[in-house]
């Protein structure tokens, strides 16, 4: 999930977007406050939930999105292991909503992704609905927020990405093949939608010479982690089925915010 971008300007916006939520203040300047502390944290999925304060049937939703994404059709090491989907979003100082942009490749540069990087990647756009839900935009707003307290009064280039890494038998699933990594951008939200069937796939944490910051698995729907890119690191341990039986699946979203212009 290296995730740079190398474009400086927000897209046209293609379309209005909805209100963006009011987010529970003292919760968020508390995770404000811990990002800025630590260079990351993480909320479990209590905690985010009550920070959203959204309706489970608005997060099912969300989370049931997972099940229309396509191949990723440009892994380097010829995996087929990952489906995705991309939106990108303008934030601009003074409004806080998210205007998606029109649809755009997604582009890395070399140094942050050595297997895929170097080339236009175009995949499946986010669904409309997906990208204006209550669900989405909540954690738009929630990323922002670290965003904002990082870097007060940046115009931000934001982009959304929708994984699922899927494992097999005898096949495990690789959500970070380039290892341990900066996605190049100044804010990272990572929350995990769905584990299934299985073992593996810790999120690591580590400082710019390689220390290991912190070790854990994001489990459970919005149990998620913000990271100051600049300052950390993060990777995630390969999957493998639990039962080799069975289907698998890890299903995870990453937003990012980069300085635009
Ligand atoms: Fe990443």
């Amino acid at each position: 999930m290296t995730l740079s971008q190398t474009m400086a300007e927000p897209s046209v916006p293609a379309m209005p977007s909805p209100n963006p939520p009011a987010l529970a203040a003292g919760a968020q300047a508390a995770l404000n406050e811990a990002v800025r502390t630590q260079g990351f944290a993480r909320l479990r999925p209590a905690e985010t939930r009550a920070l959203l304060g959204l309706p489970d049937a608005a997060l099912a939703d969300f989370a049931a999105s997972w099940d229309r994404l396509e191949i990723d059709d440009f892994m380097a090491d010829g995996g087929r292991y990952r489906r995705r989907r991309i939106a990108n979003f303008a934030a601009l100082p003074g409004d806080a909503a998210h205007r998606r942009g029109l649809h755009r490749p997604h582009f890395q540069a070399v140094v942050h992704n050595r297997l895929n990087g170097g080339v236009d990647r175009w995949f499946a756009p986010v669904e409309d609905d997906v990208a204006a839900s209550p669900a989405c935009q909540a954690l738009l707003a929630l990323g922002r927020g670290v965003a904002d307290a990082l870097q007060p009064s940046r115009p931000w280039f934001v982009e959304m990405h929708q994984f699922r890494i899927e494992a097999a038998a005898g096949a495990p699933g690789l959500p970070t093949p380039e290892g341990v990594h900066h996605d190049g951008v100044d804010a990272v939200l990572i929350a995990m939608l769905d584990r299934r069937n299985l073992q593996g796939g810790e999120t690591l944490v580590a400082a710019p010479d390689g220390t290991q910051l912190a070790r854990f698995t994001l489990d459970g729907l919005l149990d998620l982690t913000v990271l100051d890119d600049r300052r950390v690191m993060h990777g995630v341990t390969p999957v493998e089925p639990a039962d080799p039986a069975l289907p698998s699946c890890r299903d995870v979203l990453v937003l990012t915010w980069r300085r635009a212009g």
